[in-house]
């Protein structure tokens, strides 16, 4: 990772299209942002967070050298409110350097936990994290130090905001789905082959937090908050619950503006959803399982169990879920041509075989975005495998994906491109300047050099 620290200079003219955001977006995008100023009267919730070594216990009887933050796996969960202000004491007890990255949150640049805003921790040392809680939704944090390893180790937890009016249901559940693979020995796996690097880790034991195909009750007649976390470092899950209808509420960036039914919803990696599951009937069993999703791997997945739900007797609802969750200003037309474009791509190397690059170039350096002007990017697959794109710091809207609008409207900082497809999306640089990263979130692929950096400037 030092390739592209030495670009001491860069040029900020970039040519090429701007677009203005409609005058309603960037009224409503503002407003929210705003909101979520700290007053005096806001808590701080304060976290002292510590990495370390434990020993893992998923199947019991059977413990696994891992690493975990306080001693577990999902790492707590950090939970507030929009507006509160966030504040965790981190210190590194791992014999390597980590950083911590708040995934999905409008943080300062400074706070994003990249190795471009801020030295590791070195082992033994102590860095305090400090930030406001702008938007309510269901976020994660990780490393973003040597990520194969240190997530598939368990390095891993939500972070949950809540907002002012938010739907009531009658309890809810946080669920981080992971996988590891397990050597002879039977601890986790050293990273290794051409097939892992490829494809991405992908393991055989399937955790939902932190245990293998758990059991999970529930009470008849009730309908249950699902906060999804796809936590994995490569695996795409197509979730579905029994066969049985759901109801999506949220995705990446909060709640979407209205609940859509369906059967199954696929998470590609560091995804989230937000769901409505219920109400079932007592005796009911039912697996929570990914699908077989094909993302043109070399080796390909069957139906997966992650959990079994079974349901217990009845308890009465008194779950309410508006037909209206919320309203989300289009930032642009989805006909509005792009300012950029950026190439995922697949590169043979001699040093490495092939390299996974971006612009044709790994670790590529892109031109810097001003604050406040609407960027369109285009984002085209030129490989034949699926790529989970992620933004730091902002949010998009999907525009189009191959030239047709997606189902709904949603904030998203994760999108699948799918193989030779292209994705529009739109998103608002606001006044947060300094350097941010976009980058794959198979992790193996990021690592081998699918990643760009770009500056916001004033
Ligand atoms: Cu979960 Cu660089 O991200
Ligand atoms: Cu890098
Ligand atoms: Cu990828």
């Amino acid at each position: 990772m030092s390739s592209h620290h030495d670009h001491a200079t860069h040029d900020h003219h970039h040519g090429g299209v701007v677009h203005e955001p409609s005058a309603d977006a960037r009224v409503a995008y503002r407003k929210a942002y705003e909101a979520a100023q700290p007053d005096p009267g806001r808590r701080v919730v304060a976290v002292d967070l510590e990495a370390r070594a434990i020993d893992w216990t998923f199947t019991p009887g059977a413990p696994v050298r891992a690493w975990g933050y306080n001693g577990q796996i999902p790492g707590p969960t950090l939970e507030g409110r929009v507006g509160d202000v966030l504040e965790v004491r981190f210190t590194n007890r791992l014999e390597q350097p980590t950083t911590i990255h708040w995934h999905g949150l409008r943080v300062p640049a400074a706070m994003d936990g990249t190795e471009m805003v801020q030295w590791p921790v070195a082992p033994g040392e102590t860095f305090t994290y400090r930030f406001r809680l702008p938007d309510a939704g269901t976020f994660w944090y990780h490393p973003h130090s040597n990520e194969t390893v240190q997530l598939e180790m368990g390095l891993y937890g939500a972070l949950i905001v809540r907002g002012a009016d938010e739907p009531q249901l009658d309890a809810e559940r946080i669920l981080v789905l992971d996988d590891v693979r397990l050597d002879k020995k039977g601890q986790i796996a050293t990273l290794g082959g051409l097939i892992e690097r490829h494809d991405g880790r992908e393991g055989d034991v399937r955790l939902v937090n932190g245990k293998s195909e758990p059991e999970l009750t529930i009470a008849a007649g009730q309908i249950e908050r699902w906060r999804v976390i796809n936590a994995s470092s490569a695996r795409y899950i197509r979730l579905s619950i029994g066969g049985t209808p759901f109801r999506i509420l949220g995705t990446d960036g909060g709640l979407i503006e209205a609940p859509v039914t369906v059967t199954e919803a696929l998470l590609a990696t560091a995804d989230r959803l937000d769901l409505a599951v219920g109400p079932f009937s007592e005796g009911q069993k039912l697996a929570v399982e990914a699908l077989p999703y094909f993302r043109k791997t070399i080796r390909k997945r069957q139906t997966e169990r992650f959990a079994t739900v079974k349901v217990g007797p009845a308890k009465p609802s008194t779950a309410v879920i508006p037909a209206r969750l919320r309203t989300i200003v289009p930032l642009t037309p989805a006909s509005t041509p792009p300012t950029r474009t950026v190439k995922l791509g697949f590169k043979p190397s001699l040093r490495r075989v092939f390299d996974f690059v971006i612009n044709r170039e790994r670790h590529h350096r892109d031109k810097p975005v001003k604050a406040g002007e609407l960027q369109v990017w285009d984002i085209v697959n030129t490989t034949l495998m699926d790529h989970p794109f992620h933004l730091h710091g902002f949010f998009f809207q999907v525009l189009t994906v191959n030239g047709e609008p997606p189902p709904w409207r949603s904030w998203e900082d994760v999108v699948n491109v799918p193989p030779r497809a292209t994705v529009r999306i739109a998103w608002l640089p606001d006044d947060r300047t300094g350097s941010w990263m976009y980058h794959c979130h198979i992790l193996e692929h990021h690592a081998a050099g699918m990643m760009a950096h770009f500056d916001v400037v004033p």
